[in-house]
């Protein structure tokens, strides 16, 4: 069976891509990584990339704080085709994908989110978790569609929320699960794509 390539897009850190990373490096992932594209010039996860020799690219977002300008996501699109991407991985990526993107990709695009959707979707899902004073939340990773964490679910692990946990602590316990479940969703993922 041939590795199906990923692009693998991010604002942050960059764990979740690591995981990835990790998971390919030691044979358990059924995809190899060919790109990583971030719309943050200094994110950690054009260094980790780098570091890996993996091709990075940065997206212009032509100033913008928090939209993603329709002919962005168009330069985004024709990049990753150029690059032969079969499955686009949002780790992270803070802008939200509209139409552009996603007709370029259709049921192609995937993202990691820190909540058992459909329970608070949005930003900072562990503090929503948090002062909602659930016993339990976890992760998720979910079709991407054109609302906010709202595409058909992949697969999920649920995390117990503990009565000293802060945000810090859980986020951290459900990153763990986050990095346990992405490459195991791109598998599934992986056995549907010729
Ligand atoms: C993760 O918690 C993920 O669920 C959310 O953004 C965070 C990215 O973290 N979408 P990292 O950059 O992968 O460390």
């Amino acid at each position: 069976m041939r590795k199906i390539r990923l692009g693998v897009l991010g604002s942050g850190s960059g764990s979740n891509f690591q995981a990835l990373l990790d998971a390919s490096q030691s044979g358990t992932l059924d995809a190899q990584i060919v790109l990583v594209l971030s719309d943050v010039v200094g994110a950690g996860i054009l260094e980790r990339a780098r570091n890996a020799n993996i091709p990075t690219g940065l997206i212009d977002c032509r100033g913008c704080t928090s939209k993603f300008p329709l002919e962005a996501q168009q330069e985004t699109a024709g990049t990753l085709k150029k690059a032969a991407v079969d499955l686009v991985c949002l780790a992270g990526f803070m802008r939200m994908i509209k139409s552009p993107l996603l007709e370029a990709f259709p049921g192609r695009i995937i993202n990691i989110h820190p909540s058992l959707l459909p329970a608070f979707p949005g930003l900072e899902a562990w503090k929503q978790a948090l002062d909602a004073g659930v016993a339990e939340t976890g992760c998720t990773v979910h079709y991407v569609d054109a609302g906010m964490d709202s595409g058909e679910i992949i697969l999920q692990a649920a995390v117990p929320v503990l009565t000293d946990d802060t945000a810090t602590t859980l986020h951290a316990r459900i990153q763990l699960q986050e990095h346990r479940i992405y490459p195991l969703a791109v598998n599934i993922i992986a056995a549907t794509i010729p």
